[in-house]
């Protein structure tokens, strides 16, 4: 495929993607944990909430930190600052997610620090 077909088609994949990416980990680790149920109540929670302009629940690859799954994470592309990792997520967590993610403050205490999610991904990658 030629350079100029793949930048074309890139440009038109980022035009379709929504601002908030949130990525669950589908792989069999956390799918025998359970993930499933996690992303269809994140997918349920996000059609409750009416953000579905503005966030996209995806199913992903292994994220290496299986021991702490079903991982789930929240990538802004408006502030990539803001990526959240959550460990150990329940489907009963979806909607306190969403809530996060759409700014409000909740008792959810499932953030792993950042620092320690990139170590981890980098040694294992
Ligand atoms: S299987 Fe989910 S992080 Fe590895």
């Amino acid at each position: 495929m030629e350079l100029n077909k793949l930048l074309e088609i890139a440009r038109t994949e980022r035009f379709h993607t929504k601002p908030i990416q949130i990525r669950c980990c589908t792989a069999a680790g956390c799918l025998s944990s359970n993930s499933q149920a996690v992303k269809d109540n994140l997918d349920a929670s996000v059609k409750a909430a009416g953000l579905e302009k503005r966030l996209q629940v995806a199913g992903v690859g292994c994220m290496p930190l299986c021991y702490q799954g079903p991982l789930v994470q929240v990538d802004n592309q408006e502030n990539l600052t803001e990526a959240k990792f959550y460990e150990k997520v329940i489907p009963e967590d979806a909607t306190k997610i969403i809530s996060e993610v759409n700014g409000e403050v909740t008792d959810l205490q499932k953030v792993i620090c950042i620092s320690h999610f990139l170590l981890v991904n980098y040694l294992f990658s």
